[in-house]
């Protein structure tokens, strides 16, 4: 099996402006987990962001920008993570456009964010050349850095697994070695007439047109196969999707949790539901959005008795509050005991205390744009290392190191 770096983390996130309480407490904490365990490259995906804002690109240098110093308030710290920004390492795009050259279209069209994105921002039109190519733009983000774990979201999943789809193919036909396949065809004929056949078949559907069904009807077929050897059967293995050498290995997905941090209105917290709390709104702005936050629609007046579990301010105390603090909601709120005021009280108080350290780094880079710069500088200069290495391997395998 190839394995691949699984000591190395990889993630990237679309420059979309300032963060709020739904990114940190979803990816930010997590990245920061993370840092300490594991080498990390995070970088700002700013040519994905592209694939859907190309008609107006005046704001993407302010939300880069702003996106990073977010980064930093949050404790990604650039002594343990290398942070970069996408496009000051073009290596990705020229992967990019390798890994094109044999990817099927069927795996791209068949990517579920392909037409669900297209659905969903019907206002512009993503039928182009580079959103249907965003899949495998994020393939080349990975594989580039020999990632052995992806930490993403479960949108996000199905890239990844069509990144281990990119791999596989390449080192199916770049990485082969020659006595390889005669021991592979000696062992298909072992399976017998028939299934050596079949086999044969689906090997070539898999191969020459990325027909995943067929992959998996043949390694069906060869966990059925009771008269062969365990190494003929890994062989077969190996050659129905072309592993012989490995030069891109496979990444795994680290599924994030979803974030517990529900929006103000109860839904998921998202700018496009125009629900959030940024991590840069001011402290007034702070309080005055969670005051007048919509609590369980029951309670009318404040002797009605109200449900926390129909109650978005419920949920934040779950992110939030104490044991004791949670007991004093859940009663206070069934016996009408506490107003809705109280109760947010100490979510308010808790917002608060999490947010002015932040924003305290935040203001303190503000000041300094040109520590930010030299951090990114200096991330982009080591990873370009890195993904010079890797295109140099690439490179040879492919038989383009004529110079
Ligand atoms: N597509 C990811 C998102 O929308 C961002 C991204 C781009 C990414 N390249 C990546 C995430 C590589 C992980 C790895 O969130
Ligand atoms: Fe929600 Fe608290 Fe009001 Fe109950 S008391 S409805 S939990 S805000």
């Amino acid at each position: 099996m190839n394995l691949a770096n699984t000591q190395r983390v990889l993630s990237g996130m679309r420059p979309t402006g300032r963060l709020h309480l739904g990114h940190l407490h979803g990816v930010l904490h997590n990245w920061v987990k993370l840092q300490h365990e594991y080498k990390c490259y995070f970088f700002v995906a700013d040519w994905h962001a592209l694939t859907t804002h190309y008609e107006d690109t005046r704001d993407i240098a302010d939300s880069v920008w702003d996106m990073v110093i977010d980064w930093l308030a949050a404790g990604v710290n650039p002594g343990e993570a290398t942070l970069f920004i996408q496009s000051r390492v073009p290596e990705h795009a020229e992967l990019h456009l390798l890994l094109s050259m044999f990817t099927p279209l069927s795996w791209l069209e068949r990517v579920p964010s392909y037409k669900d994105q297209q659905n969903k921002l019907k206002g512009k039109d993503l039928n182009t050349y580079g959103f249907l190519g965003y899949p495998l733009l994020q393939s080349a983000d990975i594989l580039m850095y020999r990632a052995g774990l992806v930490p993403v979201g479960e949108d996000q999943v199905a890239h990844v697994e069509l990144t281990r789809e990119v791999a596989r193919r390449f080192n199916y036909l770049y990485g082969r070695e020659v006595d390889f396949e005669e021991k592979a065809r000696n062992a298909s004929r072992k399976m017998g007439k028939k299934s050596s056949k079949l086999y044969k078949e689906l090997r070539n559907r898999y191969q020459e047109q990325g027909d995943i069904e067929a992959l998996n009807t043949a390694r069906a077929l060869l966990e059925n196969q009771q008269n062969i050897t365990i190494g003929d059967k890994e062989r077969l293995f190996g050659y129905l999707e072309g592993e012989g050498r490995v030069i891109l290995p496979e990444p795994q997905p680290l599924l994030t949790k979803a974030s517990k941090m529900p929006g103000l209105d109860g839904q998921k917290m998202s700018k496009s539901y125009n629900n959030t709390i940024a991590l840069r709104d001011p402290p007034k702005e702070v309080q005055e959005k969670l005051r007048t936050m919509p609590t369980d629609p029951a309670r009318v007046r404040r002797t009605d008795p109200g449900e926390p579990d129909k109650c978005p301010v419920w949920q934040m105390h779950q992110v939030y509050s104490s044991e004791g603090t949670k007991t004093w909601v859940q009663e206070g709120c069934r016996s009408a005991s506490i107003g809705c005021l109280d109760c947010k009280e100490p979510i308010i108080e808790a917002v608060l205390k999490e947010l002015t350290p932040i924003q305290e780094i935040v203001r303190n880079y503000q000041e300094s744009p040109e520590a930010v710069r030299a951090i990114i500088a200096e991330g982009c200069e080591e990873a370009r290392s890195e993904a010079h290495d890797t295109l140099e391997e690439v490179r040879q395998a492919m038989g383009l190191l004529y110079r």
